[in-house]
């Protein structure tokens, strides 16, 4: 245990040296252009990917995570397509191992999304799938997995109007349509904010479905889906009538156990009065104080229709952990109603101190210069862990309004915490026999068992240092669309604990299974396989970067010899006492004997 704790605080000093936040260049070097569009590790190397539009907004190109600077590389991975791309999601659609990447484009001609997706046979990108799209849909799909066979399903809206599940199999062909068994004919909004987690605890994922003025929940199992609710949006709110109501987003935000609706609105079609809403047995305003300390009040920014305006077709927030202390924060993008400047900003999750009824908690902007570095227009920020040591970083999108140019920016997370987390993956545990596992360095595998996977949940209960207990959950990838960004892993702080995770609970395709007495700070990726027998799932440590490896086991080893040196001294001084001692007592004898 007390080795465990030098571990570490070996790894926390390490981690705090360094200081600078702006670290665009030792991030992306010289490639600023390429504008996030979704996460995920599509070399097999455990590094997550980013993928991204780059030049005319038609080129899809996978910028691959490094060990060192820069971080992320642009490399020949590109394909261009006819239209603008509007969205990217990776994922296996043919249950072959291999990362295939869905991407979206808006056909202007007729108002419909083409869906095409990049088959990946061996590890390399075939642009062949650029010719003709497989889908023709209304708005963008959600990715699920609607028969729990880890092969990665769509739900949307067809080409009539109805809405339909497109369930992919072991070919590389067009998906079969199966049209959603319900009697609702309202239309699912555009943009939606569709998500695919488990709200009711039986470890089926269920759908979330936003419309126009109600969010339903249907409840997941291994035949289909089953209306169960529906909630209002909330204060009557009609999305660009009387105001605005942007994507919805399930957070844990008081740390119940519980996934929280929470969802960004503006009481004007300015937005110049906004705030957070969540659902817990009913709307409760947050109450999210948008004054700056110039007496300048900020707001959402509200969508536009302009298609060249890039990250704007909805409000939406980004959530993670940004401080570490276990509960969730925020990134939202806010305009200034005195300057018309547009900027996002860390909303830390924070205890509620005034008009606080219901929830004990809100979101604060503590710091409003934390991205200021960052000088132009930042339109869009995310999370994402450059340095995959657990600690979420942010991306930034600049906008550069004079010569209408985008440009990517990286902050690192420096805040010195001696706070420890856990990061988990669940993986599709898929394998295929033609390319079996190969073994890279240190023993970590090259082909990991599958790819991102949408739904599953994952909640861990402790007792933290005080003594009080302690629990949370996440979905894994729960949104898909509309640049939701999600990241294919869940990363929980643990604020100034040592101590061992009690329990760490994965729920998937209706198993589940518990592990105990997880060490903080480790990186686990869960292989849920076979997956109806779940005492035989595995879970491995992730590769942490080798470089800390190599730290604290110098670290180690040094501990060792300043001890060994101390014992041989204390050794030595107290034989040579011992020797004294003998030689007085002789002595004595000897003077006793006279
Ligand atoms: C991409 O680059 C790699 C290494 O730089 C090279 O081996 C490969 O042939 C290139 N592929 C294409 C399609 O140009
Ligand atoms: C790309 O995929 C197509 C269709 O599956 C195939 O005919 C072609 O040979 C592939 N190209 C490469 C370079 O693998
Ligand atoms: C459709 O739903 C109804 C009631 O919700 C049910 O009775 C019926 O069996 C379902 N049909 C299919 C094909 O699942
Ligand atoms: C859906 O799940 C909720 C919560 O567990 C339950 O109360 C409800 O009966 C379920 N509805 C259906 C149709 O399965
Ligand atoms: C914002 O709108 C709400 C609901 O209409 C209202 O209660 C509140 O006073 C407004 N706030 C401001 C600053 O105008
Ligand atoms: C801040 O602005 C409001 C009106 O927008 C004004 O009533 C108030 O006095 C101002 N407060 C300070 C401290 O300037
Ligand atoms: C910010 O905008 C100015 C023009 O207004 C431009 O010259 C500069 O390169 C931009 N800087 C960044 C970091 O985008």
């Amino acid at each position: 245990m007390e080795m465990k704790i030098i571990i570490l605080l070996f790894l926390s000093v390490i981690s705090t040296i360094n200081s600078s936040c702006d670290i665009t260049s030792a991030v992306f070097d010289n490639v600023l252009d390429g504008m996030p569009a979704a996460f995920g590790d599509y070399d097999s190397d455990e590094l997550t990917d980013v993928f991204v539009i780059r030049k005319d907004g038609k080129t899809l190109e996978i910028l691959l995570s490094n060990e060192h600077e820069p971080l992320l590389r642009s490399t020949n991975l590109t394909c261009k397509f006819e239209n603008r791309i509007t969205s990217i999601v990776p994922g296996d659609y043919d249950g072959n191992v291999f990362m295939d990447i869905l991407v979206t484009t808006l056909d202007n001609d007729n108002i419909l999304t083409n869906v095409y997706v990049l088959w990946n046979d061996d590890g390399t990108l075939n642009c062949s799938g650029t010719s003709k799209p497989l889908i023709k849909m209304i708005g963008q799909p959600l990715t699920i997995d609607y028969n729990q066979d880890m092969i990665i399903d769509l739900f949307g809206t067809d080409a009539d109007n109805h809405r339909t599940f497109w369930i992919f199999n072991n070919g590389q062909n067009s998906p079969e349509p199966i049209q959603m068994n319900t009697t609702i004919s309202t239309s699912i909004r555009s943009p939606h904010s569709n998500a695919f987690l488990d709200l009711n605890g039986d470890f089926y994922p269920d759908i979330m479905i936003t419309t126009n003025e109600h969010v339903e929940i249907w409840n997941g199992s291994n035949k289909g889906f089953n209306y169960f609710k529906k909630i209002k949006w909330p204060y009557d709110i009609i999305d660009s009538i009387n105001g605005h109501i942007g994507q919805s987003l399930n957070l844990d935000v008081e740390l119940r156990g519980e996934l929280d609706l929470i969802l960004p609105i503006c009481f004007d079609n300015d937005c110049k009065n906004s705030t957070i809403a969540i659902y817990n047995n009913g709307w409760h305003n947050m109450n999210i104080n948008f004054i700056d300390d110039h007496n300048d009040t900020w707001g959402f920014v509200p969508s536009n229709s302009d298609n060249d305006k890039l990250y704007n077709d909805a409000i939406t927030l980004r959530g993670g952990d940004f401080n570490m202390d276990g509960y969730p924060d925020l990134l939202a993008t806010l305009k200034s109603s005195k300057t018309q400047i547009i900027r996002s900003f860390l909303l830390i999750n924070s205890p509620c101190i005034k008009n606080c009824k219901y929830i004990k908690r809100t979101f604060v902007i503590e710091d409003w210069n934390t991205f200021n570095t960052f000088k132009n227009d930042t339109i869009m920020a995310v999370f994402y862990d450059f340095y995959q040591n657990g600690i979420l970083d942010v991306i930034l999108v600049q906008h550069d309004k004079i010569h209408n140019k985008y440009q990517v920016g990286a902050f690192k997370n420096d805040l010195d915490y001696d706070a420890s987390f856990i990061k988990v993956m669940v993986l599709t545990s898929l394998t295929n026999p033609d390319y079996p596992l190969s073994y890279g360095s240190l023993g970590k595998k090259k082909r990991t068992y599958g790819t991102n996977l949408p739904g599953p949940s994952i909640s861990y209960d402790t007792t933290t240092q005080e003594g009080n207990h302690r629990k949370a959950i996440a979905a894994q990838l729960p949104q898909s669309a509309h640049f939701s960004l999600n990241l294919p892993y869940t990363t929980f702080g643990l604020g100034r604990t040592p101590n061992f995770v009690d329990k760490l609970l994965i729920g998937v395709a209706g198993y589940s299974r518990e592990w105990r007495q997880i060490i903080p700070n480790s990186q686990m990726v869960v292989i849920p396989k076979p997956i109806d027998y779940p005492p035989g799932w595995k879970a491995q440590l992730f590769v942490t970067p080798s470089k800390l490896i190599y730290m604290s086991a110098a670290a180690l080893a040094g501990t060792c010899v300043l001890i060994s040196f101390i014992i041989l001294y204390l050794w030595w001084k107290e034989r040579r006492e011992d020797k004294f001692e003998r030689l007085q007592e002789a002595h004595r004898f000897h003077f006793d004997a006279m």
